[in-house]
């Protein structure tokens, strides 16, 4: 594996090891040494085009955690105000010695691009595109959803998860579709472990051609929660800035029929996983008492991300056995 564009990209043993080096990595953060010198005298460089809590802090962690250096780029204060391209962006970055660019950027696609454009040769890690994909925010989903699946604690150190996929389950990705990287990243990834996947959500807010997809589709939530026991309902944010104003939906009207709201969350059934990527949109797309509930893993999501965020560098830096690099 070269660079990390696109859960697409992963086989169902691509992905299952990538799940289990995150679960070692999981311990060793636990440990009281909590840093690997895998990735002494590497640079890792995030370059952000977007704004991100989680992404980006969790990605500096991750790479801290295996004691590369870490360069912080945001497109805010930098001379991309002036005018400076992309491609001397990352002539630049390849200049200062980067070892591995993690970006996030609004334009679909540029991750990919920046992986063919032979302006840098390095590793690159999609921190999120547009609304094509979150590969990482997947992966670190289909951790958590494995836990969970396994009676395990939803984060830390446990044993019993790996080798295993998600055959057998079934997930609810539920509200703005249209604008969702992490949908998309989710679809493709939990079908390629097994799970069964449903989307829920006004039609408004459902891609072109979702009928296609590799997954059930409800335009009514309701029906859906009546036709399936969920492992797992992931709410997603409304993407308020990726939509022209005329197109907002009306607040109080979309809680009511796609938000998970004190009434939907007091009739699931007492196994199903409350998700969502964050950062959350309270009182909107989800209830305070199910986001603050035990059942919430939003928290254990975050803290895996650093553990699949570890692995993904690991991987990509150092390789595998098979394919002969150290
Ligand atoms: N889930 C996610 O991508 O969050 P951030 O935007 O805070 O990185």
């Amino acid at each position: 594996m070269r660079h990390l564009l696109s859960t697409t990209d992963l086989t169902r043993d691509d992905a299952v090891d990538l799940l289990d080096v995150a679960e070692e990595m999981a311990q060793v953060s636990e440990r009281e040494v909590k840093k690997l010198p895998v990735l002494r005298g590497r640079t890792v460089v995030n370059l952000f085009f977007e704004d991100s809590t989680r992404t980006r802090l969790s990605f500096e962690a991750a790479a801290k955690r295996l004691s590369a250096d870490v360069i912080n780029f945001s497109a805010k204060g930098s001379s991309v105000s002036k005018g400076e391209s992309l491609q001397d962006t990352m002539q630049t970055l390849a200049a200062m010695g980067a070892d591995a660019v993690v970006v996030r950027h609004a334009g679909s696609g540029t991750p990919h691009r920046l992986a063919t454009s032979g302006w840098i040769d390095v590793p690159i890690l999609n921190a999120g595109d547009g609304t094509h994909e979150h590969p990482t925010q997947a992966l670190l989903d289909s951790f958590t959803l494995r836990r969970v699946r396994g009676g395990l604690p939803a984060s830390g150190p446990a044993e019993g998860a790996r080798g295993t996929d998600l055959a057998g389950s079934t997930v609810a990705i539920v509200g703005d579709i249209l604008h969702s990287r992490v949908a998309r990243s989710n679809v493709h990834l939990l079908n390629t472990l097994g799970a069964q996947v449903v989307l829920i959500g006004p039609p408004t807010l459902m891609p072109w051609g979702v009928e296609e997809w590799p997954a059930e589709v409800f335009y009514d939530y309701d029906d859906a929660l009546a036709a399936h026991e969920f492992d797992a309902v992931m709410m997603l944010r409304v993407q308020l800035e990726r939509m022209h104003q005329s197109f907002f939906p009306n607040p109080r009207e979309y809680t009511r029929l796609w938000g998970l709201t004190p009434q939907r969350y007091r009739a699931l059934p007492g196994h199903t996983a409350i998700m969502h990527p964050g950062p959350m949109n309270r009182g909107f797309e989800i209830c305070a008492e199910a986001a603050d509930s035990p059942r919430a893993v939003v928290l254990s999501q975050v803290a895996n991300g650093v553990a699949v965020r570890m692995a993904a560098l690991y991987r990509l830096l150092m390789g595998t056995e098979s394919e002969g690099r150290s």
